[in-house]
């Protein structure tokens, strides 16, 4: 089959992002992948405030395609299609990039592709690693968590998920609860590396039971608790305080996370070629990546985890997941719908 080229959009969350790929018989290549962020705009919020996204959406997309395209040197006339996020996240974002994607198909006669941004995440390990389905899937970001079987590019069958909190959130959280800076997976990490993780105990809930779903906002309280405890002890929190209650935190999700994927993996008997990913902001935590990829070397089966810049919310997973539906006839026209919920 001759190469496609797809520009895809994405600003469902924190990110405004453009990214051209191209897809051939071969495999895919990112020529773009332009992500304006938004963190300084949300930071003195404490979190994303939807009306202060959904403008900084509005005011960035067009310059973000512009950009994309003049990056990859693609012009609007040598695109097959324009792939866009049309859910789930933050409604007046979702609006202005399927607007945005819109009126470019419009001018232009491109198909529209809208695309599940968990679907993006999801089949980013094809995008990657050019791997083949079936193949199992841990999805970890700030608002979502769920393993899953990537069937095909558009049927994905879920083993379990969080009955609460996302992990991004708790890391998020956690941060905040101890007075580190945003985004709090990063920051947590990073102290986390001078901390004794075993000094405090905290909970791993839902671990004693059967099955795949997970829980993570006891997770959260613990943390309250311990850091109240330390300060109503010690009149204040130390820096090492601040270490060791990252450490044990981190530890706790990292041993919630693999002994749930090790539980689907034990369900998940591919005949060949097994292999698991992982995708979300989450997958890039290095004491997370380390233990998943040990699991799955004890289970004689490849691991994916992607680069850190395609775990995190970008537009060429956008572009990529448009490229398999445009392969599979699957467009969209311009009564696309932007959904605030949309299950994978
Ligand atoms: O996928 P993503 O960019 O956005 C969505 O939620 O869709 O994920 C963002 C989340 C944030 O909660 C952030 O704290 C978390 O991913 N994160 C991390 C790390 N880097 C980002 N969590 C743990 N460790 C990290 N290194
Ligand atoms: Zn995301």
């Amino acid at each position: 089959a001759p190469p496609i080229h797809i520009l895809g959009l994405e600003s469902s969350c924190d990110d405004t992002a453009a990214a051209v790929v191209r897809v051939e018989d071969r495999g895919a290549t990112i020529l773009s992948n332009i992500v304006f962020g938004q963190t300084d705009l949300h930071a003195e919020f404490g979190g994303v405030v939807p009306e202060i996204a959904a403008r900084a959406h509005a005011e960035k997309l067009d310059h973000c395609v512009e950009e994309a395209l003049e990056t990859a040197d693609v012009s609007l006339k040598h695109l097959n299609a324009v792939a866009v996020t049309a859910g789930p996240g933050l409604i007046g974002g979702v609006l202005s990039g399927v607007m945005t994607a819109k009126a470019l198909a419009a001018t232009t006669g491109l198909p529209l592709i809208g695309v599940n941004h968990l679907a993006g995440h999801a089949l980013t390990p094809r995008l990657t690693d050019g791997i083949a389905f079936p193949y199992l899937m841990l999805l970890v970001s700030g608002g979502h968590c769920q393993l899953l079987i990537a069937h095909t590019h558009d049927r994905f069958e879920r083993l379990g998920g969080t009955i609460d909190d996302a992990p991004g959130e708790a890391f998020d959280k956690t941060a905040r609860i101890l007075g580190l800076p945003q985004p709090g997976g990063p920051s947590v990490e990073k102290t986390a590396r001078d901390g004794n993780a075993s000094r405090l105990r905290l909970p791993r809930p839902l671990l004693d039971r059967p099955g795949c779903d997970m829980s993570f906002s006891g997770l959260k309280t613990a943390v309250l608790r311990q850091r109240d405890a330390l300060i109503a002890e010690q009149g204040g929190l130390r820096r090492s305080d601040r270490a060791d209650i990252c450490a044990a935190f981190q530890e706790a999700v990292r041993d919630i996370l693999t002994e749930k994927t090790r539980r689907a993996l034990d369900l998940y008997l591919p005949q060949e070629n097994p292999a698991l990913a992982v995708a979300g902001g989450v997958a890039a935590n290095g004491p997370l990546r380390a233990a998943l990829e040990a699991l799955a070397a004890e289970h004689e089966t490849a691991f994916i985890a992607p680069p850190q810049a395609l775990c995190t919310d970008n537009a060429a997973m956008i572009a990529f997941a448009g490229a398999e539906r445009f392969r599979h006839g699957q467009t969209d026209d311009l009564t696309l719908a932007a959904r605030p919920r949309w299950p994978l």
